[in-house]
């Protein structure tokens, strides 16, 4: 039998200095900061101003953070696995240029795109390389720089999004810390809510396409918001039903930043008290995906060797799920 399991054993983080506030933002659309803040709990994110710099900045930024931290040899490296919804360049991989940045000589590197998922499928498929037993150190990063593709006239979606990046860092563990189950799911229905229509292969860009705004974030708020409550609630009770844990076993509840009523919900359902409940939404808004890295970076400190933490975020196509893992070392 594998008496290995996946574990985190590094964090690290960056996010851009200039803060976009809710009070700046009401000179920029029609909106005002109490219906930005009971509607989603955000203040203010935090936006990469600098025109030269895409995604890869952000990662980098991030695993460096993490590097310096750990005290790390980046080139013992196996693998870089970057989830992003805003690659630097279409086609080319922006984890391989983060991984060359980062000094990781010896590793392979991809992209992962699952939308507002695309850190917790990346820890899934992390995971999958540890308990085999060939990789013994796989660096996963979520970054996006969601303000290159948000419409800053647009009061619907301007508001939600911010950028950022954090980094986790998955070796074997043979002491059963890790990560302990997954439950992934996704649903194609949903990609007429969450989209840029315009800029792959269904519709090339064109001047057209550009007029048109198409190459901006849509979303369609509600049905959205619909389907993240209900989804992300039942993929987290399902993980805590399926491996015996009551309320009281749970330590943390690590849930995508999209809204502060989504998590709510689903801390509700799964009866964990809001102490237990890791947030930062108010400082940084939807990161995409660094909001899970992004938490734990924030909360680093506080988590101990053996607390029970549970995962749960949900994303554009529809992609969602929930991961139970338990935490691997104390901090302080
Ligand atoms: O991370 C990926 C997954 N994404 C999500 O999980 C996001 C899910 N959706 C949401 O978080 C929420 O739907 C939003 C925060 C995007 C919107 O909140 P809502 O409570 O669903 O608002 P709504 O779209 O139902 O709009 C209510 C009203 C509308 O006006 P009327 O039609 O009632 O007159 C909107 O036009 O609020 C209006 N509105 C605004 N007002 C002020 C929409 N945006 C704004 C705004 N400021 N920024």
């Amino acid at each position: 039998m594998n008496n290995i399991s996946a574990a985190i054993t590094a964090v690290g983080a960056y996010v851009p200095e200039f803060r976009l506030t809710n009070k700046v933002l009401e000179t920029m659309v029609d909106t005002n900061d109490e219906w930005i803040t009971t509607r989603t709990g955000i203040k203010e994110r935090r936006i990469l101003k600098d025109k030269d710099k895409g995604t890869s900045y952000l990662a980098i930024q991030a695993a460096k953070d993490l590097i310096e931290k750990k005290n790390l040899d980046p080139a013992e490296i196996d693998l870089v696995l970057l989830g992003t919804a805003t690659p630097d360049l279409p086609v080319a991989s922006t984890a391989v240029y983060v991984a060359s940045e980062i000094g990781a000589v010896n590793a392979f590197a991809y992209d992962i795109q699952a939308a507002c998922s695309n850190f917790l499928y990346g820890m899934s498929t992390a995971a999958r390389y540890i308990e085999s037993g060939k990789y013994k150190k796989v660096l996963l990063i979520g970054a996006d720089k969601m303000s290159s593709i948000i419409d800053y006239t647009d009061r619907t979606t301007c508001i939600i999004f911010g950028d950022g990046a954090g980094a986790v860092l998955f070796e074997p563990n043979e002491e059963g810390y890790g990560l302990q189950d997954e439950f992934l799911r996704s649903d194609g229905k949903g990609r007429q809510f969450l989209k840029i229509e315009a800029g792959g292969s269904l519709m090339p860009p064109s001047e057209e396409t550009v007029k048109n705004n198409l190459h901006f974030v849509y979303q369609d708020g509600k049905s959205v918001f619909k389907f993240a409550v209900s989804n992300m609630a039942d993929v987290a009770a399902k993980i805590m039903e399926r491996n015996d844990l009551q309320n009281d076993d749970v330590q943390w509840l690590v849930p995508h930043q999209a809204n502060k009523r989504i998590i709510d919900a689903t801390a509700n359902r799964m009866g964990v008290e809001s102490e237990k409940v890791m947030m930062n939404i108010q400082r940084y808004g939807n990161t995409t995906s660094a909001t899970l890295p992004l938490l734990l970076a924030d909360y680093e400190k506080q988590l101990k060797k053996g607390d029970n933490l549970i995962f749960a975020a949900f994303g554009g196509g529809f992609t969602w799920g929930s991961i139970y893992l338990t935490w691997a070392y104390d901090s302080n």
